[in-house]
């Protein structure tokens, strides 16, 4: 979900919209806003997009400068109105917009329900509004300080924001797991759960910490702990700005994001790789690096797409450094009680660096003592904060909810890290120098396979009906089928499977018929002549092929419906060519099935529950 919040000078609610739709991304199952004006609470809140709700307040706006919104992302009631934020305590005072999971509210709500607060909606989030009510009625404190006392009371997560009517001068907000930023303008303030509907107004920022409330009035702010502890908060400033969260001509923020791949990798090797030197530079991990060198077995914690990345991370770590790599799903790792030891180092990557599971992944290493680092993209997000170190992506924001620049330069960066770890160690100079050169040209070989455009386009027109795929490679290409599959399942909701080719001949080769297209990630690596017989095993079953494999191999041509060549590479680097064709099939068949690309359903971009 997202949250927004403003208090100042200028109308709230078109500022409230605007942030709404800027945090989209994070959720878009139903909308809400809740503005103070003329000493009334006035809200709104509907299923559907902000730009539904915009619609419906379009002649008649609430008048106010002070106001809170969210966009919601279903966890517990369906989405409709009612489940919707804000949600309004009983006599009508206050309203509060929540990002999380109150895990005891079935225990809070049935306590409440004995008190005679009737409950509106299903939400967890309805059962924390009457607390704070009650909390407030039973010891006449202030709202600030009830709601901090409620906070008390309550298990699982939470970031949010209230106003109330009867305070027009006062915006509250807390935070629990759920990413909370309070924007500090001229004698106005905003909120949000990211820094994108922040950036445009101000760059100076304040990250809120778990266990915080800050208290906003028009004339300043104050943070306290939850158990009133007043706090020294510092300012930060902004690294993105406005440009790089708008489109800027193209028709979905995913296709923006995978033809800037080159520039963003650019961006992410800038100034890390040293030819002259043949080493590379890693800033964030200088104080840490003789741990990492020490390291007995290195633990990559991921969800997604970055999990995908972190599969990719561990052939080259171990190809390259020879440490022992494990990539385990977060959510499995937190909860399986994982053995650890002194000398293991924790990785945990994430492009928004707010994915609960990964977060609460990184919190249960840390509570093991072991080595935390974090590959993040998103500057200042708790993940990378929380973690002992790390490598930022540099790529700029990543707006589009399917992954794609941020998984190429997540395996640029544990490409660097694997040449890094194995730099005098395990790789000649000579070796080291040839690896970097070639990971230089990289960028520009993106480029090369981003002109492949339109002969992709109509090969996703010949495919967009089907209603299954399967993606095949092995070695560093496995996690890109991976990664194929979960591109095309996201946008256009067909079933997708991504597996390791060899393993194909154990199972799903039973599914293979010719209405079954396989694409084939077939470069011209050691594995290959193992993947064309592959091939021809899917071929002989009428099945449909589509291969990437190098330019210049005109092989497959004959066994093959369609052939994308691509420029070639070493092994090592291939996943960052190979994956461009297939994020780009992915976005053209999901625009002919007339999907919504940026916003596929029941998806969000930025998970922050478990
Ligand atoms: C969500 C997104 C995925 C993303 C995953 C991990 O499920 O829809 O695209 O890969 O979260 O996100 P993170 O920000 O931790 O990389």
């Amino acid at each position: 979900c997202g949250i927004v919040g403003y208090i100042g000078h200028r109308p709230a609610a078109e500022l409230l919209l605007n942030g709404l739709k800027r945090l989209e991304y994070r959720g878009y199952d139903s909308a809400g806003i809740a503005v103070v004006g003329d000493g009334r609470l006035q809200v709104y809140k509907q299923k559907g997009k902000v730009n539904d709700l915009a619609a419906a307040l379009r002649e008649r706006l609430p008048e106010g400068t002070l106001g809170i919104g969210h966009t919601r992302w279903a966890t517990h009631g369906e989405p409709n109105d009612v489940n919707a934020h804000p949600h309004v305590s009983s006599d009508g005072d206050f309203a509060l917009v929540h990002n999380g999971i109150i895990e005891n509210y079935a225990a809070l709500r049935k306590r409440l329900q004995q008190k005679g607060y009737v409950f509106r909606s299903e939400t967890d989030t309805e059962a924390l509004v009457h607390l704070i009510d009650d909390v407030r009625r039973a010891t006449g404190l202030p709202l600030p300080e009830a709601v901090r006392q409620a906070l008390t009371q309550v298990v699982g997560t939470y970031g949010l924001a209230i106003v109330s009517a009867s305070d027009p001068d006062l915006l509250i907000a807390a935070r629990k797991g759920s990413p909370l930023i309070l924007g500090v303008g001229e004698g106005e303030y905003f909120l949000a759960s990211d820094a994108a509907p922040i950036v445009e107004h101000t760059r100076q920022v304040v990250y809120l910490n778990d266990g915080e409330v800050v208290i906003v009035r028009r004339s300043g702010y104050e943070v306290r702990t939850i158990d009133n502890v007043l706090l020294e908060k510092e300012v930060h400033e902004l690294e993105w700005d406005l440009e790089q969260i708008e489109k800027g001509g193209y028709p979905h923020f995913m296709l923006k994001e995978i033809m800037e791949q080159p520039e963003a990798l650019e961006n992410c090797l800038r100034g890390r790789l040293d030819l002259q030197h043949n080493t590379v530079k890693l800033g964030g991990l200088i104080d840490v690096m003789d741990r990492i060198w020490a390291a007995d077995r290195i633990i990559i914690c991921a969800c997604g797409t970055s999990w995908h990345a972190g599969l990719v991370g561990e052939y080259l770590i171990e190809e390259f450094a020879r440490i022992p790599v494990e990539v385990e799903y977060a959510s499995e790792f937190r909860y399986r009680n994982p053995v650890l030891r002194p000398n293991d180092v924790v990785i945990a990557i994430s492009q928004s660096g707010e994915t609960a599971d990964t977060l609460a992944a990184v919190r249960e290493a840390k509570r093991q003592g072991v080595l935390t680092l974090g590959i993040c993209n998103v500057v200042g997000s708790t993940i990378a904060r929380e973690t002992d170190a790390g490598v930022y992506l540099h790529v700029g924001p990543e707006i589009g909810v399917a992954s794609t620049k941020a998984f190429t330069a997540q395996v640029a960066v544990l490409t660097m890290l694997a040449l890094k770890l194995a730099e005098g160690r395990t790789l000649s100079e000579a070796e080291m120098a040839q690896a970097l050169r070639a990971l230089a040209e990289i960028p520009d070989k993106v480029r090369q396979v981003l002109t492949l455009d339109e002969e992709i386009r109509r090969i996703a027109h010949v495919y967009r009906y089907a209603s299954n795929f399967l993606y095949l490679g092995r070695g560093y290409n496995f996690p890109v089928a991976l990664e194929g599959a979960l591109k095309l399942k996201e946008i256009s909701y067909i079933h997708a499977e991504g597996y390791p080719a060899a393993e194909m001949k154990h199972g799903p080769i039973a599914l293979i018929d010719r209405f079954m297209p396989v694409v084939f990630i077939a470069m011209k690596d050691r594995t290959y002549d193992k993947v064309v017989s592959n091939i021809e095993e899917v071929v002989a079953r009428q099945g449909s092929v589509i291969a990437i494999t190098d330019e210049g191999n005109g092989e497959l041509d004959k066994l093959c419906e369609y052939v994308i060549r691509i420029p070639p590479a070493p092994d090592f680097l291939t996943p960052l060519l190979t994956v461009i064709p297939l994020q780009l099939l992915a976005y053209h068949i999901a625009v002919m099935r007339g999907c919504n690309v940026d916003q596929p359903r029941n998806l969000a971009k930025s998970v922050t529950v478990e």
